[in-house]
């Protein structure tokens, strides 16, 4: 199996793929200045679409553009706009968010809630700042630390899982030398993290018994980071960022 396979075997019955809950999404949504007039949306990296949907639940008279490289989730999303009643404004595409022609100044508002990683958030707001329309936005969460003097064991953890874990003031400084103004940024709760951690615990009980070495090493390093976000919960977690573009 390949690592692709392996964490989607793992994450894939997961009903999201990163911490969050639909009080964040929408506390971040509220964050963006004149979000009523918001008509075009670009969800990006969205799993099987919790974001998309809450996202078209809350802007109605949006078009949300959903963009998810894995196939069997894209199908899956169809499945669910079509029973929302929401597909004639929920488009779903299979593709690659770093790879997709997008039209200059065409986009309202980006999405990226856990995704942003993927690219890299100073890649990101680089590429996509030109898609969005003056005034527009990108929204999105990453790992953040919470602190500039976390405990030892949690920065050995992380300089392995996730080298590039910035500050959140680190990541505001980022936004305004990449052109845009820094509209919100907050910690995510509890709640949110337990929605995502507590299912994923779950997961990897449920695989346990399982014989591939491979996906073994892969769950063993799942708990441990379960374990690591939970005793160092002040350390480090989810952030959200709302950004909007600036004209110089
Ligand atoms: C960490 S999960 C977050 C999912 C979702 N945003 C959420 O909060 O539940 C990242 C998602 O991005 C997808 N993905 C990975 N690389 C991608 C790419 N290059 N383009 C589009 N989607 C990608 C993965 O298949 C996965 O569903």
């Amino acid at each position: 199996m390949s690592m692709a396979d392996i964490i989607y075997e793992i994450f894939g019955p997961l009903p999201q793929g990163a911490p969050g809950n639909e009080a964040s999404t929408l506390r971040a949504l509220d964050a963006v200045p004149d979000r009523d007039l918001v008509c075009n949306v670009l969800d990006l990296g969205v799993g099987r679409g919790r974001t998309t949907f809450t996202l078209a639940r809350a802007l109605r008279d949006a078009r949300v553009t959903a963009v998810e490289i894995h196939a069997p989730f894209v199908k899956q999303m169809a499945g669910y706009a079509s029973e929302a009643g929401v597909a004639n404004r929920v488009h779903i595409v299979c593709g690659d968010m770093g790879n997709i022609e997008v039209a200059e100044g065409s986009v309202d508002l980006i999405w990226a809630e856990g995704s942003i990683y993927l690219v890299g958030i100073e890649r990101a707001l680089a590429i996509w700042r030109p898609w969005l329309r003056p005034g527009g936005c990108i929204a999105f969460s990453d790992f953040v630390w919470w602190t500039d003097d976390p405990s030892e064991e949690a920065s050995e953890f992380w300089a392995t899982e996730y080298p590039d874990m910035a500050t959140e003031v680190a990541i505001r400084a980022m936004g305004e030398a990449a052109g845009y103004r820094v509209v919100s940024s907050f910690h995510m709760s509890k709640e949110a993290h337990d929605d995502y951690y507590i299912p994923l615990e779950e997961r990897v009980a449920e695989l346990a018994g399982c014989v591939d070495a491979d996906v073994q090493q892969v769950l063993e390093n799942i708990q441990r980071e379960i374990e690591v976000v939970r005793r160092f919960a002040d350390d480090a977690g989810y952030t959200f960022f709302v950004l909007q573009r600036a004209e110089s």
